[in-house]
């Protein structure tokens, strides 16, 4: 869905590196949280090939609720303990979820999504919400990607 603006033979870990430079800018250059958490999903966007959502689910009075994202239209709420979103606030984990079709508990905002890929955000030691990012294709998600988007969360946490 995206076009990303990776040139042709660039890695997807060089990518990735790309999008974690920006981030840092971007964290260092504006404070407000909405302008963050819009360019950040749009930044993953752009630098990761082979997706088709990328964006923020913030809880709001015990619930997920839909932030900044880029993306097809989704679900606007979430209820803890459901979905791969859900799971990723109750268990404290992040979820690497290779096949979401298997999934009893995957909830199907875009019908497109094959696996997903969810971080938990915190601040101050409470759960502030996740980021999440789903692709077309099974398998999408490995640890370059988790650890990768781990360290772009903890940058995050640190300017929330
Ligand atoms: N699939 C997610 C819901 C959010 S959409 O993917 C944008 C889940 O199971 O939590």
């Amino acid at each position: 869905m995206f076009e990303t603006i990776e040139k042709a033979g660039i890695s997807r870990e060089k990518n990735l590196k790309t999008a974690i430079r920006f981030v840092k800018a971007q964290l260092k250059n504006e404070k407000n949280l909405l302008a963050n958490l819009s360019n950040i999903s749009a930044i993953i966007a752009a630098y990761m090939d082979d997706i088709n959502w990328a964006g923020f689910y913030l809880m709001v009075e015990g619930k997920l609720v839909l932030g900044p994202f880029q993306g097809k239209p989704a679900c606007n709420r979430i209820e803890i303990g459901k979905g791969v979103c859900g799971t990723a606030v109750e268990t404290g984990q992040s979820q690497v979820v290779k096949n979401v079709l298997e999934l009893e508990n995957h909830i199907a905002c875009d019908s497109a999504s094959r696996s997903e890929l969810v971080i938990p955000i915190y601040k101050d030691g409470t759960i502030f919400g996740v980021l999440d990012i789903d692709s077309p294709s099974f398998g999408r998600f490995g640890d370059l990607e988790k650890v990768s988007m781990e360290e772009l969360v903890s940058l995050l946490e640190a300017s929330l």
